[in-house]
């Protein structure tokens, strides 16, 4: 997968992308990150890409022209890209969403910055995706988390040991907690379940982990959770008197605990 990053701070993505997985990815082909400096294409004499609200108003709006310009020279090569302005008024992002765009052949996302960019850029985009309700400084960080989370979904780039799909969000649920050597560090052990080699109940355990961390951290995601997995009852067909079924414990979402990888 191809992904042009058009940046007023091509300086801040260096480290980002050189290093860990996606640095792996980019050495061995499976992702090319290219960063353009938008005030390359400048036309005036100052550099100047950025300037004073029509209307008033606090702040400075990133001009059309250094970004048409940079953006038809961008893309007059290569394969046509999903175009996507990172921005606060933009759709939230989802994992969901990042696996949809890891299909795509290029992406070229615009870092916004200032109190934005001027209107007349939409034309030239696509979407436009933000990476939470809080505002930050530019598009630049946001482009970084969007790169390296559709990354995740592109194939190859995660390895054969590792998978985009048993981790947190992907089935609606927080990750249950990890553990790894040794089995105990300064006094604290981990579960003795973990260590018992028995695959059925390390399962049940982990996802009875992952729906008390979520009902704590995220109950509007519990109850999503809860809603799409409504408890099995067990029915008793051998049972003479009619008595009125009653849901244990064990029988909440069994179906779903089997499920889980
Ligand atoms: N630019 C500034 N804040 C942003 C956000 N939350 N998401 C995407 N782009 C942004």
């Amino acid at each position: 997968m191809r992904i042009d990053i058009l940046t007023l701070f091509p300086e801040m993505f260096g480290g980002v992308f050189g290093a860990s997985i996606l640095g792996r990815a980019c050495a061995a082909g499976l992702m090319e990150i290219r960063t353009h400096d938008i005030r390359a294409y400048t036309e005036n004499k100052h550099r100047k890409a950025d300037d004073y609200p029509f209307g008033g108003g606090a702040g400075l709006v990133m001009m059309a022209q250094p970004i048409f310009s940079c953006m038809e020279a961008v893309l007059s090569e290569g394969a046509p890209a999903k175009r996507i302005l990172l921005t606060p008024r933009g759709k939230p992002l989802t994992t969901e969403h990042a696996r949809e765009l890891a299909k795509e052949e290029r992406l070229l996302l615009l870092c916004g910055h200032y109190e934005g960019v001027d209107e007349r850029v939409m034309t030239l985009i696509d979407e436009e995706i933000s990476i939470g309700d809080y505002v930050l400084t530019g598009g630049e960080l946001p482009a970084m988390v969007l790169t390296d989370c559709v990354s995740r979904f592109v194939p190859g780039v995660l390895g054969s040991e590792l998978s985009a799909e048993d981790e947190s969000f992907t089935d609606g649920l927080l990750e249950y907690p990890q553990y790894t050597r040794p089995a105990e560090f300064r006094g604290m052990t981990v579960p003795d379940v973990l260590l018992s080699g028995h695959h059925a109940n390390i399962v049940a355990w982990r996802r009875e982990q992952a729906l008390e961390k979520t009902k704590n951290v995220r109950p509007e995601m519990y109850e999503a959770w809860m809603a799409a997995h409504p408890p099995v009852v067990k029915k008793n067909k051998r049972r003479r008197k009619p008595k009125t079924d009653t849901v244990s414990p064990e029988s909440v979402n069994t179906a779903s605990v089997e499920d889980q990888p």
